[in-house]
């Protein structure tokens, strides 16, 4: 294997709090490690089109709280193709880079996956991603900040919910998994959860209906996992018309969920996975993604990190039945 030299780093897919810690975080262990640095725009996107420039420690600087992503971030469809694989690997070839650190979620590291088997190429992964759906990490970065944004909104919905006496149907990102809205759920006190990972054997809404929640409180919150076939306004609707007598109100918090200031939580898992990145390289690991298990820096497969079936803590789900009451 030819020694590598240079490190390509991107973000891509959603950006998320904390993606500029984990960009600081390689640009600066690389630089520190005797590697050079060179920062790709744009995603998968400014590997084809040939968007990149050499990074110093000074292209990092000041960073670190900021929210969003210097590097831009796209979801890239050329990238899907074969033909654009192939010219980002020319345009790499091109550069000089030798491996790729690609910040990102489920897509974004599945596309670092595909990509490393097609070209023989060294592509490392870090955990990018407000949804925390990538398996063998225990949160990924901008999760934290995220739950800690909705609790913030949530906080704020409950005093007119609790004024106005109404039932409050809250809906939170996480595409096709429940993290962001079951844990939001329990830290803001919201009285139920409906969430894909619970939905395959019963009628989330109708269990929660039937436990009588009514009957002890005036006003209520639920967080609803966002879907495109029942959202916050499908189970809206849906008590409308079953219950007539209830005040019935949606609030969807939409891409206000993956802006502001990364929490110390989410810098410091930038911080150690993307140090983690570096030794990965030096080690001679490829195709793995950097996470952080019981607070420890591990590698895990690409292939294991985008499994789709990440599931829920059940203990999670209890505890907010129990404390909901
Ligand atoms: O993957 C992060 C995420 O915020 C999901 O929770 C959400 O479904 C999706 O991105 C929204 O994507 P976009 O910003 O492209 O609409």
């Amino acid at each position: 294997m030819p020694r590598i030299k240079t490190i390509g780093i991107l973000t891509s897919g959603g950006d998320a709090p904390g993606m500029n810690a984990a960009i600081r975080a390689v640009t600066r262990a690389g630089i520190f490690n005797g590697f050079s640095i060179k920062g790709i725009f744009r995603g998968f996107e400014g590997l084809v089109s040939n968007e990149m420039k050499p990074f110093t420690t000074e292209n990092v600087s000041g960073i670190i709280g900021q929210g969003g992503t210097i590097l831009k971030t796209a979801r890239s469809k050329s990238f899907l193709t074969v033909e654009g694989r192939q010219k980002a690997y020319e345009n790499l070839v091109k550069e000089s880079i030798d491996a790729l650190v690609v910040i990102g979620g489920n897509g974004s590291l599945t596309g670092a996956m595909k990509f490393g088997e097609e070209f023989d190429f060294c592509c490392i992964g870090l955990p990018g991603t407000i949804d925390n759906d990538l398996y063998g990490t225990d949160n990924t970065i901008g999760y934290d900040t995220t739950m800690n944004t909705i609790m913030e909104c949530v906080d704020r919905i409950r005093d007119t919910a609790q004024s106005h006496e109404r039932i409050f149907f809250v809906e939170v990102m996480g595409r096709d998994a429940g993290f962001l809205a079951q844990n939001s759920a329990i830290a803001s006190g919201a009285e139920a959860a409906i969430i894909p990972e619970d939905s395959t054997d019963v009628d989330q809404l109708a269990r929660f209906m039937e436990r009588g929640i009514r009957k002890s409180k005036k006003s209520c919150i639920v967080i609803v996992s966002e879907s495109k076939k029942c959202g916050a306004m499908y189970y809206a609707e849906r008590v409308r018309k079953e219950f007539p007598d209830y005040d019935v109100r949606v609030s969807i918090l939409g891409h206000l969920q993956r802006g502001g200031r990364p929490s110390a939580r989410d810098r410091i898992l930038a911080s150690c996975t993307g140090v983690g990145a570096i030794e990965a390289i030096m080690q001679g690991q490829r195709n793995i993604m950097v996470g952080v298990r019981n607070n420890e820096v591990v590698y895990v497969p690409l292939s294991e990190a985008i499994r789709p079936d990440k599931p829920i803590d059940k203990k999670l789900i209890q505890v907010l039945d129990e404390l909901s009451i």
